[in-house]
């Protein structure tokens, strides 16, 4: 799954800009929120989910960087997010944020950044509808890839497997490229962001069949 993340985007045409990769191929739309404290980068709020929502006829996944995410979590969902991700690391009730998710009608995904274990994720297992294994370090987009972050999506994905989520995908995010999305799919995930490497690009449709042709 190729998930365009809007960040990337010109924010002068966001509408079309997310018509343009929906065209060209992409399955979800990413979109990056960040509240300027959990990330040093302040995006977007509810209000552009709930203007972009009409035109995206396919999945909207709705990335929280931000503090105290249990508090906004309502209106992104009401605003339209498919589903709602937020981070091990911005609550000290994630559990209970995930539930909120669920309860609320959105599938829940849980965020690691680079620097956290994943201890972080064994005691919500049960809880995820999908886990976000950050390849960057959160808050801004065009940053390389971090090589050492293969080897924890090859064991969250050896967990998942084995607390029997096989279904559970594991969502990369940060410096996916046709030169570094292999390797993270021969790791073990299955859903790929990619900020610059699609909107950095005039053809949309050819970045998107460049990065599917890269994973084959
Ligand atoms: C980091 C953002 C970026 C963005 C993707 O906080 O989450 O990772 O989605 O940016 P690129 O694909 O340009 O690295
Ligand atoms: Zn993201």
């Amino acid at each position: 799954m190729i998930a365009p993340s809007i960040l990337a985007a010109d924010f002068s045409s966001l509408g079309s800009e997310v018509d343009s990769v929906i065209a060209g191929g992409a399955d979800w739309i990413h979109v990056d929120v960040m509240d300027g404290h959990f990330v040093p980068n302040i995006t977007m709020g509810p209000n552009v989910v709930s203007a972009l929502r009409p035109r995206v006829t396919n999945v909207l996944d709705v990335h929280l960087m931000i503090e105290r995410p249990e508090l906004y979590v309502e209106a992104f969902i009401r605003a339209g997010a498919d589903i709602v991700t937020v981070h091990a690391e911005a609550t000290p009730h994630v559990h209970r944020v995930l539930q909120q998710v669920r309860a609320l009608g959105a599938q829940a995904g849980l965020a690691l950044n680079p620097g956290t274990g994943l201890d972080a994720f064994e005691s919500v297992v049960d809880d995820i509808d999908m886990l976000l294994v950050m390849t960057v370090n959160p808050g801004f987009g065009g940053q390389a890839f971090l090589p050492n972050t293969l080897r924890k999506i090859q064991q969250a994905r050896q967990r998942l497997d084995a607390a029997g989520h096989q279904n559970v995908p594991i969502e990369v995010d940060g410096g996916i490229t046709s030169s570094t999305i292999a390797d993270a799919a021969a790791a073990g995930a299955s859903v790929f962001v990619a900020g610059s490497a699609v909107f950095n690009r005039v053809d949309r449709a050819k970045a998107i069949s460049e990065l599917r042709e890269a994973v084959l």
